[in-house]
């Protein structure tokens, strides 16, 4: 991966992966952190969530962590001056907490589901709660086109039972999957086709190629939307 490249395409996109508000109302419902409670966003990329975040917890704060120096900086621009929010680079793999809802939207997968799950529950306040999406087969049976792009993406995906199992595995406790919306799809991959669009004209070799990855994750989704997604995922320790 050129990483200028990536950037180029991904510098300014709202969000990172698939999801939307509607997904996130439902899983802090599950969930259900007080009104002055404490979350992280942790892999928050350019922040797309912390504003529904915040409504969750009217007197709480929001706590986003990205590995990204670019990522952080794009958050923390969107909520300058925003006292109940903190943006900072570091790994999510070392949070300390207590949160009362640890989120984590496409990006638990980087530290595996068992794994981070189990890093996170020290830093979970008595009561708290974790809500992750990622991506996750609905089929049995997917097609050589959705089964190709995977094994290249993330060959450990598994069904909707492959994630409970994880979740439990880590010593939690399933509280709701939901998958998420064709909306939540297209709220990604729509600024994303556009600015594909934009650069494509000159693009060098380096960023040509990693706008033809961006059309393949595009073009896949609408071809085989079917087979997968994102599914949303609301646990507690058990
Ligand atoms: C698919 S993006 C999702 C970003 C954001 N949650 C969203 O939905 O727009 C995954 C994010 O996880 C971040 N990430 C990956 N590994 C990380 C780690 N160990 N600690 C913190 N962030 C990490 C990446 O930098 C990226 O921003």
């Amino acid at each position: 991966m050129d990483w200028a490249a990536f950037f180029t395409l991904h510098r300014g996109l709202p969000r990172e992966g698939p999801g939307d508000r509607d997904s996130l109302d439902w899983a802090l419902g599950l969930a259900s952190p007080p009104p002055d409670g404490a979350i992280c966003d942790a892999g928050c990329g350019p922040g797309a969530d912390i504003a529904g975040l915040l409504a969750h917890v009217p007197e709480g704060r929001v706590e986003a962590v990205d590995l990204h120096a670019g990522f952080v900086a794009q958050a923390a621009a969107r909520f300058a001056g925003e006292p109940r929010v903190t943006v900072r680079q570091g790994d999510m793999g070392e949070l300390t907490g207590p949160y009362d809802l640890i989120w984590s939207a496409g990006a638990l997968y980087f530290l595996g589901v068992s794994e981070g799950l189990g890093r996170w529950r020290a830093a979970l306040a008595p009561g708290g709660a974790v809500a992750f999406s990622q991506a996750c087969w609905f089929t049995d049976t997917p097609s050589e086109r959705a089964r190709a792009y995977w094994a290249a993406e993330y060959p450990q995906m598994t069904g909707v039972a492959g994630v409970t199992a994880q979740v439990r595995a880590a010593g939690f406790q399933v509280l709701g999957q939901r998958p998420v919306s064709d909306a939540a799809w297209e709220a990604y991959f729509s600024p994303m086709e556009q600015r594909v669009a934009t650069l494509r004209p000159g693009a060098d070799a380096a960023l040509a190629a990693v706008l033809d990855e961006a059309d393949e994750e595009i073009a896949t989704w609408r071809a085989c939307r079917a087979e997968y997604g994102y599914l949303v995922t609301v646990a507690r320790p058990a």
